[in-house]
């Protein structure tokens, strides 16, 4: 009997301090902590993901935008989807807890999101990626801007890596590269579309064209052979283009 006691109360006693299940935590820091931080970075910079942690993307990513990605995830990339209906481990309500503890923990900054900002996501847009990728303006925007720590080319240099880097590129959107190019990665060392734009001969922030410009060359990286194939395919069929 002492024994069916003992038992049943010490039963109580860990049902009650039982951890909470996961569908039960409500903390932003532990849902961050156990979601996100491993891709993101643990104070939401300087991991192998973008960085969260940077008022200038929270101020131009809108609402909507961002509770998309982070339920349904980003495809052909390693941003899972979250949302229970999209397979993924969060309630609705933790997707919630995660967004706005980001944001609030991390917006801000007047000086980083004062004037203008370019849009997060790419403008409705009836170019042709091949024909952007091909713009002298894209061209020059690399060479001006990118080229100086990227190498000239894409191929490295000596003060960032290489982007003509099929691997990397497989793993990483144009909309990440967009966002790349507007925010920089403040947390390695890369300014944003401010400073990236005063290196060209105009001294202005990169605008929204001149950054699908710049998108879209080094997107056009990625796919290395199609690109061969397209350009032996012109050269066979004449210069037509021209
Ligand atoms: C397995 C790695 C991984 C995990 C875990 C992860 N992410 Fe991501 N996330 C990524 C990658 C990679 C990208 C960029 C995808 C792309 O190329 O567009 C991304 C993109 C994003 C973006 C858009 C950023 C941008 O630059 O446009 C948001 C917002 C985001 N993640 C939020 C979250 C939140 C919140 C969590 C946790 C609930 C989380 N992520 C967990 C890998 C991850
Ligand atoms: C002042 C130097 C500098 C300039 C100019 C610069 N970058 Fe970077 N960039 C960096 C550094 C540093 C990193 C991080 C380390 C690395 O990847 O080598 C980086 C990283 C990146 C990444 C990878 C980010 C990631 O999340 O892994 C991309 C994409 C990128 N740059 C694109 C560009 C483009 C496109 C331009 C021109 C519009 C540009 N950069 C101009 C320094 C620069």
């Amino acid at each position: 009997m002492a024994l069916v006691l003992v038992a049943a109360g010490c039963g109580r006693r860990l049902a009650h301090e039982r951890p909470p299940r996961p569908s039960e935590v409500r903390d932003f820091e532990q849902l961050f902590a156990r979601n996100c931080s491993g891709c993101h970075g643990a104070e939401g910079r300087l991991g192998p993901a973008p960085p969260l942690a940077d008022p200038l993307f929270l101020a131009i990513i809108p609402e909507a935008e961002m509770k998309r990605v982070v339920s349904e995830g980003r495809a052909r990339t390693l941003m899972p989807a979250f949302a229970r209906e999209q397979g993924g481990t969060l309630t609705a309500e933790q997707v919630d807890i995660v967004i706005s503890g980001v944001r609030k923990k991390w917006a801000g900054k007047p000086d980083d999101t004062a004037g203008p900002l370019p849009d997060y996501l790419a403008p409705a847009d009836k170019t042709d990626v091949h024909a952007r990728a091909n713009r002298e303006e894209a061209f020059q925007v690399f060479a001006l801007s990118c080229g100086n720590c990227h190498g000239t080319s894409g191929q490295g240099g000596n003060e960032a890596g290489p982007l003509k880097n099929a691997a990397f590129l497989s793993l990483v959107s144009d909309q990440a590269l967009r966002r790349i190019v507007i925010t920089g990665r403040p947390d390695l060392g890369m300014p944003d579309f401010r400073k990236l734009g005063a290196m060209l001969p105009a001294g202005q922030p990169l605008t929204n064209e001149q950054i699908a410009d710049v998108v879209a060359l080094v997107a056009s990286w990625r796919r290395p052979v199609e690109q061969s194939q397209t350009a032996s395919a012109a050269a066979a069929g004449g210069s037509s283009e021209r």
